[in-house]
């Protein structure tokens, strides 16, 4: 007698299966691969991380499981189908859609992620949280990560699964992504305890930034030493691997990821034309607030120093002007 949980997982573990079939062999799936394939996965990519295709059907999954013998009643608890409202029956949730299975720490298949081929919204309808699928608990890619994470003691955090697909494909195996929400304590701590070390690596556009800088308070508070990879032009990783290579995107983008602070300034610099005298005065004006949050005395000497050097400015001008923002913590 399985538990429930247990059944749960058995059929997401059957449907992943079906829906890669679907995927690699039938002409149903062919949009869905060329899809893929255009994007730049490799089938064997596309093995390996056993993506599969949805029918656009209202019950290809509700049949599938049903045959195989699964209550429906629980289905619907696994999120795998949905209950007509006031019915007594079934849809499938994920209809013509690009099914990216979600694992565990375990290994076990516990949710997907299901991507539209165009532009529907939403871009990506994931599993509701059920008793298998908690997303504050579950990274993509943890389990396959951990070991290359624990040997180079470095894990690489990105916002999408596109990206931790491109990177893997690339060669960067120690590679994460949350499941679409903001990274939360227990991520964190998951992530803490395989790694010293995180590079965020978030999408190049607002968004994306804001939820570094996020992620990245989260990722400190956890103890993690953290580096912020920049993604130029508004790209994301995946687009930027796609546009110039596995080479580039480690050189110079990972090798060249900035402590926080130094992400921070370089930010501030964004969209200002340093040129300009008030511009670089109000610059150098707020880089230096930025510098007096921190309470190491010593990193902010650095920083400091970095300023006076860039900008040709005395340390005892700068010195000055951290008092002004109240650096009297210590
Ligand atoms: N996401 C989500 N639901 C959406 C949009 C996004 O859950 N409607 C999550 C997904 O996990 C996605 C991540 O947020 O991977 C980042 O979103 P975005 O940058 O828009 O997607 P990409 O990962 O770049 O996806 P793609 O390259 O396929 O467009
Ligand atoms: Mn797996
Ligand atoms: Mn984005
Ligand atoms: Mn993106
Ligand atoms: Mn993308």
């Amino acid at each position: 007698e399985r538990t429930e949980t247990a059944t749960m997982i058995a059929a997401h573990e059957l449907l992943k299966k079906f829906y890669h079939h679907l995927l690699m062999h039938t002409n149903e799936g062919e949009e869905a691969l060329s899809y893929l394939l255009h994007r730049g996965f490799t089938r064997e990519i596309i093995e390996q991380f056993e993506i599969g295709y949805a029918l656009p059907s209202w019950n290809a999954a509700v049949t599938f499981l049903t045959n195989k013998g699964f209550s429906l009643s629980l289905m619907e608890q696994a999120g795998l189908i949905v209950k007509k409202s006031g019915e007594d029956s079934y849809f499938d949730r994920f209809r013509h859609r690009i099914m990216f299975p979600i694992h565990n720490h375990h290994g076990e298949t516990v949710a997907f992620s299901g991507r539209a081929l165009g532009n529907e919204d939403p871009k990506y309808l994931n599993s509701p949280e059920t008793p298998i699928f908690n997303k504050r608990n579950i990274l993509y890619h943890f389990h396959e990560a951990r070991v290359p994470m624990r040997q180079k003691q470095q894990v690489v955090l990105f916002e999408g699964f596109a990206d931790v697909i491109a990177a893997v494909q690339a060669g960067i195996s120690h590679a994460v992504a949350t499941m679409g929400t903001a990274l939360s304590e227990e991520q964190a701590r998951m992530l803490r305890r395989n790694a010293s070390s995180v590079i965020v690596c978030y999408d190049g556009d607002r968004a994306g930034i804001d939820a570094a800088l996020r992620a990245s308070e989260t990722l400190m508070e956890a103890g993690c030493y953290v580096k912020v990879a920049m993604i130029p032009d508004g790209l994301d990783p995946d687009e930027y691997v796609r546009k110039y290579g596995a080479d580039r995107f480690r050189h110079h983008v990972l090798d060249a990821s900035l402590s926080l602070t130094a992400f921070k300034l370089e930010y501030l610099k964004r969209g200002r034309h340093l040129q300009n005298e008030s511009e670089r005065l109000r610059y150098i004006e707020e880089a230096v607030k930025e510098i007096s949050r921190l309470s190491n005395a010593i990193e902010a000497d650095y920083y400091l120093r970095q300023l006076a050097d860039e900008f040709s400015i005395s340390m005892d001008a700068l010195r000055e002007q951290m008092t002004l923002h109240g650096k009297k913590q210590q």
